[in-house]
Parts: structure tokens; sequence; C-alpha cells
């Protein structure tokens, strides 16, 4: 009985929490007075939309670009206020929004009566079409939706295009990705025949790669479907005030027109503009500087991780063998429910809902989740030690008058150590891998670094491939690194 307890408290606490944002909601609207005293803007975006917002090389720095980048920094100066950009998955912005991770959300989007149910918009600023892309070599065989019937169409997750693919095109099968380059990559494969593009994106994606071609998509449109607007959370009246005055001052300036020029010249700086500028740069060599910032916070993530990971799986697996039940049930409970549960959530619950109380910073985030994930396994494989030293070599410490501290620092723990070092090691080498989980919630880790270097040089495999090849080298060289400390262990 007594072990259940702590089970029926987590879900309690998970249940409880899901009212909480319920309960603030109707708190009064201080949202234009919380930006300014904050004095940044935190606007969230999915940059895989030019001429919207996407990634460029700017003096080989990376840096997120586009007219909806333009707008946020016309607002943010307005409110006299810094701009921070965080780039993440279309769907994950909404939930963003709802838990304070992003003020605004600028990312082209549609100001639909579905989402108008959840958040606040500002007055349409653009209105585009939708359009279909597909391979230059298809140009015969697709020229209307109607032609990809039992076909497979590429939409990306969470948008309009979703929508549309589901309501209008119901006879064809549709593959929703998070981002619009993996559409891109899965055309260009021949995974998918066809991709729904707002038309503007669409036209950009065209005249920046050869191997793609498009025609208007003839789509029917309600009200809300037509145009884009920026989004933020319900109530936020003084800030939608705001927002509207900073977007009537560009349209009267004409600035919209600037802005689309100007993330014009971002986007023939690409290097997939021509085919044979696309030989000549971008090659993997020239994205070094991503993958080595990747690699960086790789093993920044997976040392801390293994560090406090370690430090309380010690105190978990020390728990779990105490003669209080309360204690050891808690520990259990804790090992039981981490492993049970997958990290991706673990990470998202972290960021997201333990987020919503104490504003923890992505990185940090994605640290402690995977060092309390790490924690529960280490603790098994401590437990497990622990319990491989025969019963025998206690008693015969004991009996020389050790005590129990004692002989747990000097006779138990050291044959204990030795026998889980190749599971350690195990455990050590799959931090190193599955923490680019972290990368979801938009830590700059290789995996995420990869998907860049993917955007901006409009190649699928090859940097896969480098990606493979330093998680390699990474986890030989701690293979060998504990190989080495294995031996000492042997010889003494
Ligand atoms: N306008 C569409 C929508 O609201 C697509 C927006 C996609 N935006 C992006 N940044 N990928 O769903």
């Amino acid at each position: 009985m007594m072990k259940k307890k702590p089970f029926i408290i987590i879900v309690l606490v998970i249940l409880a929490y899901c009212f909480l944002p319920t309960l603030q909601a109707s708190a009064a609207d201080n949202s234009l007075e919380k930006i300014k005293s904050k004095g940044t803007l935190v606007i969230g975006t999915s940059a895989d939309f030019p001429p919207y917002e996407f990634h460029a090389t700017i003096d080989g720095q990376d840096e997120i670009v586009g007219m909806d980048i333009s707008i946020a920094k016309k607002i943010a100066e307005d409110l006299n206020v810094k701009l921070e950009i965080q780039d993440m998955g279309f769907d994950s912005l909404l939930p963003a929004l709802e838990v304070n991770k992003v003020d605004m959300i600028l990312a082209g989007m549609s100001p639909s009566e579905e989402r108008k149910q959840s958040v606040d918009f500002s007055d349409v600023y653009y209105t585009g079409g939708q359009n279909i892309v597909i391979r230059p070599s298809d140009k015969e065989v697709y020229d209307s939706k109607d032609s990809l019937v039992k076909k497979k169409v590429g939409v990306q997750t969470g948008s309009l295009q979703e929508t549309l693919a589901k309501e209008q095109m119901p006879e064809s099968s549709i593959l929703s990705l998070s981002k619009i380059t993996d559409l891109i990559l899965a055309l260009k494969t021949n995974k998918i025949e066809a991709i729904i593009i707002e038309k503007p994106s669409a036209m950009a994606y065209v005249s920046n790669d050869t191997g793609l071609a498009t025609f208007d998509g003839g789509f029917e449109l309600a009200e809300g479907e037509q145009g884009i607007a920026i989004a933020v959370k319900k109530g936020s009246e003084s800030l939608i005030a705001s927002i509207n005055e900073s977007l009537s001052n560009i349209k009267e300036q004409n600035l919209t027109k600037t802005y689309l020029e100007e993330a014009g010249e971002h986007l023939k700086n690409s290097p997939g503009e021509t085919e044979e500028k696309e030989t000549k740069s971008n090659g993997m060599i020239n994205y070094w500087s991503y993958f080595a910032r990747g690699t960086g916070y790789t093993i920044l993530i997976s040392v801390l991780s293994v560090l406090f990971g370690s430090i309380l799986g010690v105190l978990l697996s020390l728990m779990r063998l105490m003669d209080n039940k309360i204690i050891r049930g808690l520990a259990t409970a804790y090992v039981e429910f981490v492993r049970g549960t997958p990290m991706m959530i673990q990470v998202m619950f972290i960021y997201f809902a333990v987020g919503y109380v104490i504003n923890l910073p992505a990185l940090a985030s994605g640290i402690i989740a995977v060092s309390l994930n790490s924690a529960a396994y280490i603790c098994e494989i401590i437990r497990s030690g622990l319990n491989s030293v025969s019963k025998g070599q206690t008693e015969a410490a004991r009996s020389l008058g050790m005590s129990k501290k004692l002989t747990m620092r000097y006779i138990v723990f050291p044959q204990a150590l030795k026998n889980i070092w190749p599971a350690l090691g195990n455990e050590f080498i799959t931090v190193i891998k599955e923490s680019s989980i972290v990368s979801i919630i938009g830590v700059s880790d290789l995996i995420f670094q990869t998907k860049i270097v993917t955007s901006v040089s409009y190649r699928g495999i090859a940097p896969l491939a480098v990606t493979m090849v330093i998680y390699f080298i990474l986890t030989y060289s701690l293979t060998k690194l504990l190989n080495y400390y294995e031996g000492k262990m042997n010889h003494d």
C-alpha cells in the first residue's frame, strides 16, 4: 500500500497543474507593461518559412532573418526594448505562448477561427495565397490539387495547410512534418509528390532552388485563412493595441515592401541559388562552425547530466537500500516513474510545465531533464552493483570492527564500482546520444545544428553523415577512456 502513495501524489500534482492556467487567465491585462519592464520582447517563430523567417549565413554567422523578423525588430524598437528570437517547430508555438515562453508569435500565422479560440490576433499584415510545390519533372503530371488524388502530399504539422489538405484533399494521403525544410527534402528524395506551402514562401523556395516548381493550389479559403497576423495571449488588449499601432506605421511607410526586398537579398546569398554555386559553396566544411557549436553544447549537456545524474543516482540507490519504508518507497516510485515515461515528454514537461512556475531557460531545462532521467538508470545500476558484493565481505569488515559507513566506503563500494563499470559506461554513452532530444525545446545541440545546416545548405544526407561521424567520435573516445580506467581497476 505504502508504495502506491508517491504515485498518487505525482498524478495529483499533474492534475492540479492542468487547472493552473485557467486560474491565471483571469488576471488583469498587464501584457504591455510586463514586456516594457522586462526590457526584452521574446518572439516565437519557426524559421523555415522564407521570405517571412529563415536562417541565413551572414558573415559566417547564422542569423534568423525575413519580413516577420524585420517587423518584430520594428515593434521592439517602438517599445524601446531588446528583441529575442526563439526558433522552434511551428506546432510548438501556440503551447510556448500559452506557458509564457514567448510574448508573441510572428511566424506567418493565419488568424483562423480555430486558433482565435485560444489566442488573440493583431490586424492582418500580409496576404498571400496557397500554392503547391512539386518536382520540376512532374510539371506535366500535377497541375491542380485534384491531380494529386491518391498521392502523398506533405504539410507542416499544426499548420493551416494541414487543415486544408485534410478538408479539401480527402483522397490524398498526408504526411505532416514539423519543419518545411524536412518536407522539401522529402519531396526531393521522392518520399512525397507535393507540398502545400503559402504562395510567397513557395515562390521563395522555388526561386532559390532549381529542383523545385510550384503552381496555385486553388484552395477555398475562409475569412481568417487568407492573411497572416501576430498572435498574443488571450486578453492582451494593451499589447495588441501597441502592435497594431506599429503595424499601421509599417503600412503607412510602405515598409513591408522594403522588408520583403531585404529578405530577398538574403535568399540570393544562400548556396542553393544556382546549380553552379551549389557545388562550390555548400560543402559541409563551410558549416564547420555550426557543427562545432552543436558539438560543444552536446558535450556540455552530457558532461553535466552525467555528473548530476551520478550524484542523484548514488543518493537514490542509497535511499533504496534504507530500512525506512517511506524513503525506500519514494526512491522506488521515482525510478519507476522516470523509467516508465518517455524522455521526450520529460524534457517538454520540465521546459513547459515546470517552466511555467520558474522560468527556466531551454538549456537549463534540458540539462535538468536529462540528469533526472539518467539518475533513475544510474540508481538501478549502482543498486545492482551493491547487491553483487557478497554478504561475507560486509560481515568480515564489520567483525574487524569497521563501522557501517566505513565498510560501505572502503569495502563494498569499490568492489561494486568495478562490477558495474561496463554498465555505467553504457549509460554514459546513452546520455551522449539521447541528450539529442533536447533539440525539440530549441537547445542548439548537435541535432539542432544539423537541422539548421540542412536548411541553409539545402542538402539532406551530407549533414546527417557528418553528425553521425561526430557522435561516433564522441562515444568512441568515451569508450576508450572508460576502458583505460577499467584496466587500472583490474590491476589493483
Ligand atoms: N500560414 C500558415 C498557418 O498559419 C502557415 C504558416 C507556417 N509558418 C512557418 N513559420 N513555418 O498555418
